[in-house]
């Protein structure tokens, strides 16, 4: 059966004590990206085709807030609310992934 879902996007919720020294996406605020993401994807008509997705750790929680877009296989890193406009109209709504949040291998 193929996937509902053109892409899926998993946004990192994991959560640590505040004095942790990995800290953690939540920490950074992950909860209000994909409260941002889903929004905008449901302004941009979207919603049928994009589906986002709350995540466990993905083990580069330095970076967090982390993203991944699939199947494009796109890590974003430190997303911030303001970024995610631009996400949805560059990378969801045109293909074109935005270079400045793309996390490094
Ligand atoms: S807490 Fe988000 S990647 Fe680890």
């Amino acid at each position: 059966m193929p996937p509902k879902y053109k892409q899926y996007i998993f946004i990192c919720t994991n959560e640590r004590p505040e004095d942790h020294p990995r800290g953690s996406c939540a920490g950074r605020n992950s909860l209000a990206v994909l409260d941002a993401l889903k929004a905008e994807i449901r302004t941009a008509g979207l919603l049928t085709e994009i589906r986002s997705n709350k995540c466990g750790c993905m083990d580069i929680c330095e970076s967090g807030p982390n993203i991944l877009i699939t199947p494009d296989n796109i890590w974003y890193k430190q997303v911030a609310v303001e970024d995610v406009p631009e996400i949805v109209e560059e990378h969801l709504k045109n293909g074109r992934p935005v270079q400045r949040l793309i996390a490094e291998a």
